[in-house]
């Protein structure tokens, strides 16, 4: 069911400090700040050649990452995000499965603009997952 590995989120207390620590200490591309304020975050984009970092801070008073930051006031993984091609029908394979969908159990759209939802972390030995729908990329050159 699963494809590539989209990303690994990263909540960070200070995303302009983290940001330049991935541009200017690890030499890697660093996109420009995004809020996203469906999410209650602002994301930075850190493009690797096999997958992508996001940093994540809190936007807004009710930020589902502003509790985690409190418990991890250095920051921490948040969640890991997997491709998949047909988010509904992964979505319908999982809850029957007895897997738990957050929210109302529908997909939202996410930071790349594509439809994402995420899994329980109790129901995947404590690690938040997010799955996207992605149209499968044509094997690199
Ligand atoms: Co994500």
């Amino acid at each position: 069911m699963i494809g590539r590995l989209n990303h690994v989120a990263i909540a960070v207390p200070d995303l302009a400090k983290a940001a330049a620590k991935y541009r200017d200490l690890l030499g890697a591309e660093v996109g420009e700040p995004q809020a996203v304020p469906g999410h209650g975050v602002t994301v930075v984009f850190v493009t690797l050649a096999n997958t992508k970092i996001e940093l994540l801070t809190p936007l807004g008073d009710s930020s589902p990452i502003a509790g985690f930051l409190e418990k991890n006031p250095g920051g921490g993984i948040h969640h890991m995000c997997f491709e998949v091609p047909d988010i509904l029908s992964a979505a319908q394979t999982l809850t029957e499965a007895g897997a738990r969908v957050l929210g109302d159990g529908r997909p939202k759209t996410g930071a790349h603009g594509l439809p994402v939802l995420f899994l329980h972390p109790k129901d995947f030995d404590g690690t938040l997952i997010e799955l996207e729908e992605t149209r499968p990329l044509p094997p690199s050159a």
